[in-house]
């Protein structure tokens, strides 16, 4: 059975598989390594385009290694979950001092690195090395439960761990089919097995597993795998200082451990809807704010008298995975530049924002304000 799936699911490949990606059929570990980790949680269309600049600009593990954090944080702007940045800057510096700048061919040694999971390991070996290792991302766990009608919520410890064994027992047998193999299962599950509607029989093709297919001899396509219970997403709320005077804007570098940790974004406050001073803001509030909240604690010697006005602007609503944020944001303009000296506070033009890494609403939201 096992390698009916797998040489059936290749032959499917060849008629079906996604052409065109810019990181197929590469061998190096490192090119490879950067396409998974942007394919984490992007999806193809977006990496597309963004992998091919970020490999122009380092095109190998030493240049990302050496290269400054803020260069990797501004290629990755845009791409969302910001951790995988930082962590690859990391990876990339820890593979050259601890494994002489070549990527382990071990599980283990892989996986022990920053961001690289077990099915992100299992990819990269099975992809560079023709290593006999399994891959179990989001949709290869659709795609087994069907297959071998699962029914347990994938969440669930156990039947991970029943998945890993069926996807380590359906491997090809022989190794140089590993490549293609783990393609095929990637490109199966996310153009033919989708969550809804799946194409197991149309017009012009039928999946060449449905007679092994358990969901689909029982008729349980639609209902494996089990569908989350959905949660409200909790919302939270910020304020926005967008401080401008002239041409510059004032941004601050976001301390690592916080939403997009390692970006610069603007001057923000948690939103207090209770404080009268913030919600009506004027340019005497917006001074004693900023003097004592957002910049008195960074000891900066600025004179709050040059700020000459302050206008609200309309809330800016971005949708994480698990939240949502409301942003209330406030023009602040001064008469002159505050002499600023701090690590993790810049002024920059407006016109240079794109060399910025800064998270994709603040982007839209600075380019619009401009107009
Ligand atoms: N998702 C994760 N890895 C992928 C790959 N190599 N090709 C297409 N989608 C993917």
């Amino acid at each position: 059975m096992a390698f009916i799936f797998a040489n059936a699911l290749i032959s499917w490949h060849a008629k079906h598989g996604r052409v065109g990606m810019p990181w197929q059929n590469k061998r190096d570990p490192y090119a490879i390594w950067v396409s998974e980790i942007m394919l984490q949680q992007t999806q193809v269309s977006t990496v597309s385009e963004r992998y091919l600049l970020f490999m122009k600009r380092f095109p190998t593990l030493s240049s990302l290694a050496n290269a400054p954090i803020d260069d990797v944080m501004a290629l990755w702007s845009g791409l969302g979950y910001y951790s995988r940045a930082r962590n690859l800057h990391r990876c990339a510096q820890k593979i050259m001092s601890e494994h002489s700048g070549k990527f382990p061919r071990d599980l283990d040694a892989l996986e022990s690195l920053p961001g690289i999971g077990r099915s992100t390991a299992g990819a990269i070996v099975a992809f560079a090395y023709d290593v006999h290792a399994p891959i179990l991302d989001a949709n290869v766990k659709r795609v087994l439960s069907r297959f071998h009608g699962i029914e347990g919520d994938l969440q669930d410890r156990e039947t991970i761990k029943q998945l890993w064994v069926r996807a380590q027992a359906q491997l090809p047998k022989v190794s140089i089919k590993m490549p293609i193999y783990t393609q095929a299962l990637m490109d199966f599950g996310a153009t033919w097995c989708t969550p809804k509607q799946a194409r197991c029989i149309s017009d012009e093709a039928r999946c060449p597993m449905m007679n092994n297919c358990l969901a689909y001899q029982t008729n349980r396509v639609d209902k494996i795998p089990a569908k989350k219970k959905k949660s409200a997403s909790p919302s939270f709320q910020t304020s926005i200082f967008l401080i401008q005077s002239g041409e510059f804007i004032l941004l601050e570098r976001r301390a690592p451990k916080a939403i997009w940790g390692g970006l610069y974004s603007l001057i923000e406050l948690p939103w207090e809807p209770q404080s009268k001073d913030i919600a009506l803001m004027t340019v005497r509030n917006a001074r004693k704010i900023l003097s004592k909240t957002l910049l008195g604690d960074k000891a900066l010697d600025i004179d709050f008298k040059q700020i000459m006005s302050v206008q609200t602007s309309s809330v800016i609503q971005h949708v994480f995975s698990h939240r949502r944020l409301q942003m209330y944001p406030y023009l602040v303009s001064l008469n002159q530049k505050w002499t600023i000296s701090h690590p993790n506070l810049i002024w920059i033009k407006r016109a240079n924002i794109a060399e910025i890494g800064l998270p994709q609403p603040i982007r839209v939201f600075l380019e619009s304000s401009s107009r």
